[in-house]
Formats: structure tokens, sequence, C-alpha cells
């Protein structure tokens, strides 16, 4: 069997069926996507709160403990602390709701199946999507192209280890009924397949979370992969700040031949309204669609 780093897409759907066949029966029977912003982030918050609002109690308020100037400095800083801590708490928690699959407002979904709607894939061919998470995004392609199938690479540790994992997204593909996709292991920031090997590549909200690397260079690693005539749709927070001239990058690509390149702003009505991108911290959120 060859290594991963010189095996194509294909070869990795092929040769992992088995394997993830036996692996997901333990796993759940209902889909559970989880959510970007974690119940147990919230939680840990609010406990946070709590500690920070009793230990204000203690050294400051009642004088319990301390008295004159230290209390008065515990009274200050526990509670500018409590304060601060419930700001992030009730912050945190409004995200989780809105991002919610099973929420009222489920924006997750309407970015998901809103990215997916870009990722056509031919009959026979073979899709990636970097930084699948939960298998989300992986699994509504797979789903629009029933004749294609769907690799889905994460590095499944870091921040959000706690709720995304391999396991998760092979149980979510079986929960569906969905049977053209495939996870692996695989960094953005160095993929593990040869260069042009998938005919369409997609990634919602992952580059930005990799610090200290070059984002234009973390999108070129991963239309690396792409083949010549493939597309590629990738949904990110590409702020100047994060990104650098994005109108430059769309250029710079079609200049070397790529096709139909477009930015597309989704800030601005397409997944969410400006007023609440803006109270999200999902300002700068685009869709870089074209063809290789
Ligand atoms: C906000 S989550 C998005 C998950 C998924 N794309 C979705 O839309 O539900 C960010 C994901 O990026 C992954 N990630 C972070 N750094 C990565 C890297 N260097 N290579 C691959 N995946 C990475 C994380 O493990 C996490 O699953």
């Amino acid at each position: 069997m060859k290594p991963d780093s010189i095996r194509s897409g294909s070869d990795v759907i092929q040769e992992r069926s088995d394997s993830i066949r036996s692996e997901s029966d333990v796993i759940q029977e209902r889909s559970d996507y989880k959510n970007w912003v974690p119940k147990s982030m919230v939680i840990g918050l609010a406990g946070g709160t709590l500690a920070a609002f009793v230990l204000f109690l203690l050294f400051g308020a009642t004088g319990m403990i301390l008295q004159g100037t230290p209390r008065m400095i515990c009274a200050i800083l526990f509670g500018a602390g409590t304060l601060v801590l419930l700001f992030y708490t009730c912050w945190m928690a409004a995200l989780h709701r809105t991002f919610d699959y099973n929420g009222k407002r489920k924006l997750a979904k309407t970015i998901i199946d809103g990215t997916a709607k870009y990722v056509k894939l031919p009959e026979g061919g073979t899709g990636l999507d970097v930084g699948c998470g939960s298998g989300a995004l992986t699994i509504a392609v797979a789903k629009r192209n029933p004749k294609a199938a769907m690799v889905g690479c994460d590095i499944w540790s870091g921040a959000y280890k706690a709720v995304f994992s391999k396991r998760r997204c092979e149980g979510n593909a079986k929960a569906e009924g969905v049977t053209n996709v495939r996870f692996t292991e695989g960094n953005a920031i160095r993929l593990p397949f040869p260069d042009e090997s998938f005919d369409a590549v997609t990634s919602n909200y992952v580059y930005h979370n990799i610090a200290g690397h070059n984002k234009q260079q973390l999108l070129l690693e991963t239309l690396r992969v792409l083949k010549k005539g493939g597309s590629f749709a990738i949904h990110d927070l590409m702020s100047e700040a994060r990104y650098g001239d994005m109108n430059a990058f769309v250029k710079a690509l079609k200049a070397q031949g790529y096709e139909d390149v477009r930015l597309i702003d989704t800030a601005d009505g397409a997944f969410m309204g400006k007023k609440e991108a803006k109270w999200l911290g999902l300002a700068g959120s685009a869709l870089l669609v074209g063809k290789k």
C-alpha cells in the first residue's frame, strides 16, 4: 500500500471503505455536527463568571475577609472580571444558539448548504473538503453529487479536539446514509495529497484558525491538489487584516489561467446580514469560487 503522502484522493476513498464501515458501526444513530462554539465553552465561561463573582463577594463587596485598600482593589478587580466574563458568556451563548443545527436560526447549516451549492463534481470524480470538522460540508457536497465522492480531511487536534473527530465524521455520514465519503487526517499547511488529485476543493471557516501562516499561501496549497479544470469554493473570514489584498489574489489567479474567479461577500445578505455578521464576529466572510 502506498503511503498517504503519495496517494491520490480516489485511492484514499477505495482503500479505506471497509475500515470506515466497521469503525462507524458503533457511533451515534442520528447525525450531530456539533457547534463551532461548543456548549462546553459556554459552560466553562459561565463557571468562570460564577467563580469571579464569588471572589468579588468574599474579598470585595462583603468585607468578610479583607478591609480598606486591599478590599477595594479586590472589589474592582473581581467586579471587572465578573462583568467581562459575563459579557463573553452571554455572547458565546448567543453564538451557540445562532449556529445550532437544531436551533431557530441554523446559521451553520445555511453557510454549509450555501457553500456546498458551489461545488460541482463530475461523475466518478472526487472532491476534497479541507478542515472538515464533523463532516458537515463533506457530507452536504457528497449528497449533492451522488455519482461522485468526497474526502474530508482535518487535523482533529487543537481548539476543536473535544468536539470534532474522524469518528464523528464517519458516524454522521453513516447516520445520514451517505456512503460516497471518506475521512482522513490531513493538515491544510501541507496536504497529504499529490498535485492535481481532486476534481473540486472546498473548505469552510478553516484557514483563519491557522495562526502564523500566510492565508494566501494556504489557499495556494489547497489549489495545488486541484486538477486542471476542477472547481473550488472556499469560505472563510477573508478580511484584509487576515488575508491581505484578496482582489490582487483573484487577479493573480486569473493571470495564471484560472477561470470565473470571484470573491462573493457572504456577509452582505448571501449567508447573513451585515449587522448580524458584525455582532457574530463574522464580518469579512467571503466565498472564493472559480475553476482552475
Ligand atoms: C470552525 S471549524 C469548521 C469545521 C468545518 N469546516 C465546518 O464547516 O463545520 C474549523 C476546523 O478547522 C480545522 N483545522 C484547524 N487547523 C487546521 C489545519 N492546519 N489543517 C486542517 N484542519 C484544520 C479544525 O480542526 C476544525 O475542525
